[in-house]
């Protein structure tokens, strides 16, 4: 049974060890992620110009849509203004900026009905993130930029954190799906990239759909299995995501039972090369570069995933 936490004040430290757990944490907007929050909305809406970015999708032709939508993607993600804010976004909610590593925020552009389905608005289908090469200790941060609802949200399927989902993330290859991004940003209809799916049928009901202010956050394990609602709400969703690593929990290799085991580091850029801090801890593995996808207990039901 996984746990709800809204607005807790627990330490960082147990935080973690509970998102471990299966636990969920709502967090209210404070004053450095509604700055974030607006930032991402001012470039939102100076790339939609002169359009209402909630409902721009029903007065351009989806071509014109994708041409705005992908550089505002690439844009915000490597923007130092937006890592600013995350960075202190994270300090506000007690994360240690020497020990924390993160991604670069990701922009979802979840339009309403039909209107996009590939690419830059491509919907998430149910997965775990550690199906992507995700370290196990990897923590999701999730933030609505504009008023959201349920059918406009994501969805937790919590019953699925003890029970291991049959999947082919054997077949991901994380550095062919950073290179096939770039084109991605051009798809409108088909997406034909490979991505990592159950291999087994999921149960679709009971699952948790949580709406937030904008400016929230909503926090859980990388190894949740979750999804994108499709939106029909009638007004595209806007939403970032980051991901962070405690490089502590990281080189600790257990979480919870789990196990990640190292392996020689792959040539190519890291998943996860920013460090919230600006102190290197000596030695350290860097994310991105641990075996993910399958844990290495024995008795782990979620060995297979
Ligand atoms: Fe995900």
């Amino acid at each position: 049974m996984a746990s709800l936490f809204l607005d807790s004040n627990v330490s960082d430290a147990t935080r973690r060890e509970r998102l471990y757990g299966g636990d969920i944490f709502v967090l209210s907007p404070s004053a450095a992620s509604t700055r974030l929050c607006n930032f991402c909305r001012h470039l939102i809406e100076e790339s939609f110009a002169p359009h209402d970015p909630l409902t721009a999708q029903y007065k351009v032709p989806v071509d014109e849509y994708v041409g705005a939508a992908g550089p505002l993607k690439t844009r915000l993600a490597h923007h130092p203004e937006a890592q600013r804010l995350l960075r202190e976004t994270l300090a506000e909610t007690g994360c240690d900026l020497g020990e924390t590593y993160y991604d670069v925020p990701k922009l979802r552009v979840v339009t309403s009905g039909e209107y996009l389905s590939a690419g830059v608005g491509y919907p998430l289908h149910v997965h775990r993130d550690t199906w992507y090469s995700a370290p196990m200790s990897q923590l999701n941060w999730w933030m609505p930029l504009y008023p959201i609802e349920s059918e406009s949200s994501m969805a937790v399927f919590s019953k699925y954190w003890h029970t291991a989902v049959a999947n082919d993330s054997s077949k991901f290859n994380y550095y062919d799906w950073n290179r096939e991004r770039k084109t991605a940003t051009k798809l409108t209809g088909k997406d034909n990239r490979f991505q990592p799916h159950p291999q087994e049928p999921i149960e679709m009901e009971p699952h948790l759909r949580i709406v937030c202010q904008p400016g929230g956050l909503i926090v859980f394990s990388g190894a949740q299995l979750h999804a994108t609602i499709p939106n029909t709400s009638g007004r595209t969703r806007f939403s970032i995501d980051f991901r962070t690593v405690h490089i502590g929990d990281l080189e600790a290799g257990h979480v919870r039972g789990w196990v990640v085991r190292a392996r020689p580091p792959p040539p190519e850029r890291a998943a996860m090369p920013h460090r919230a801090g600006s102190r290197p801890p000596a030695g350290h593995a860097r994310p991105g570069r641990l075996r993910a996808g399958r844990c290495a207990a024995r008795r782990c039901p979620r060995r297979r995933s």
